[in-house]
């Protein structure tokens, strides 16, 4: 995901006293420690990050201008904030690689799928505070959205610190940690979901005459629009979409080939199957 242009919008102060690590910075992890320079959350000196490749390090920390290695002890040792974000059957290998910088007084946030907070308390042998997290790739635009939940030694400011964070990428909710895994399978999975529909009704578009952009601009806008009406005005989809729906119009003859298309309940199995999927991925 190379560009970001987060909107400007509630922009939250910078955090000068607060240095970050961000252990595994692949497609997540680079998207949200892009956002965090971008928003200014951070300054490039207060962000340390890894990966696994010695080479993949250079040629982040050029591109990105923060420091780029493949050392966890080192990075975690210079962060107060710990972003954990490597695939999630690593996680626990990787909390115990850093244990020794782990002491009360810092914080974790994993957004690895699946992982439980009490195993990363666990492999981190000390009571560090740890927030579960599970953001989405429209972070990289700041229309994320992003579920936390937290461990059992996590203080209010910590959570608040949490918050700040993946406020610079979007929306935040908190939930219990039993829903972490459905977040997963619905807005963790979602973006992909959403782009087949969009990718489909382009087709659509196509098919019945519209030039292929006109046609993807078309349903894009469509799909973008619809979500806001429901965020900001609140009511429910069902309403919206009966405002849509006029008595022997168009709308009502394409939802009648919607449902006997089998769309909503194909939805509703996509995102269990998600879950379900979300559920057994720390073992790997
Ligand atoms: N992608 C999403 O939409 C999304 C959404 C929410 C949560 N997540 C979670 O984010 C995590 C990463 O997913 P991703 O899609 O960002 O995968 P990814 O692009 O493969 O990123 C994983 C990163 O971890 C690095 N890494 C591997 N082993 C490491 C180690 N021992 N020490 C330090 N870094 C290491 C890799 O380095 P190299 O680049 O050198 O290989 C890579 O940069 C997963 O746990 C996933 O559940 C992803």
């Amino acid at each position: 995901m190379a560009e970001i242009a987060v909107e400007a919008g509630e922009v939250p102060a910078q955090l000068p006293q607060v240095s970050v690590a961000v252990l595994g910075a692949g497609k997540m992890g680079g998207i949200l420690l892009q956002a965090f320079l971008k928003e200014n959350l951070f300054a490039p000196e207060q962000i340390h990050a890894t990966v696994a490749h010695a080479e993949r390090a250079v040629a982040l920390s050029s591109q990105w201008g923060v420091n780029v290695s493949t050392d966890n002890l080192d990075a975690a040792k210079r962060a107060d904030l710990i972003l954990v974000g490597v695939k999630p059957f690593q996680v626990p290998d990787l909390i115990k690689e850093i244990s020794p910088a782990l002491t009360p007084a810092k914080t974790v946030v994993s957004f690895a799928a699946s992982v439980k907070t009490r195993a990363i308390e666990e492999a981190a042998g000390v009571e560090v505070g740890v927030i579960r997290a599970m953001p989405n790739t429209p972070s990289a635009l700041g229309a994320g959205v992003a579920a936390l939940c937290r461990g059992r030694f996590v203080s209010e400011q910590q959570m608040e610190l949490a918050q700040r964070i993946f406020a610079t990428v979007g929306r935040t909710v908190i939930v219990d940690e039993k829903h972490m895994d459905a977040v997963t399978g619905l807005s963790g999975s979602g973006p992909a979901y959403l782009y087949i529909i969009i990718e489909a009704l382009a087709e659509a578009g196509v098919k019945v005459g519209l030039p292929r952009d006109v046609a993807t601009q078309l349903a894009a806008q469509t799909a973008f629009g619809a979500a806001k009406m429901v965020l900001e005005t609140g009511y429910h989809p069902a309403l919206l979409k009966d405002a849509v729906t006029t008595p022997a119009g168009c709308t009502i003859d394409g939802i009648l080939e919607l449902e006997e298309g089998g769309l909503r309940v194909t939805l509703i199995k996509a995102v269990m199957r998600a879950t379900e999927r979300a559920r057994q991925l720390a073992a790997g």
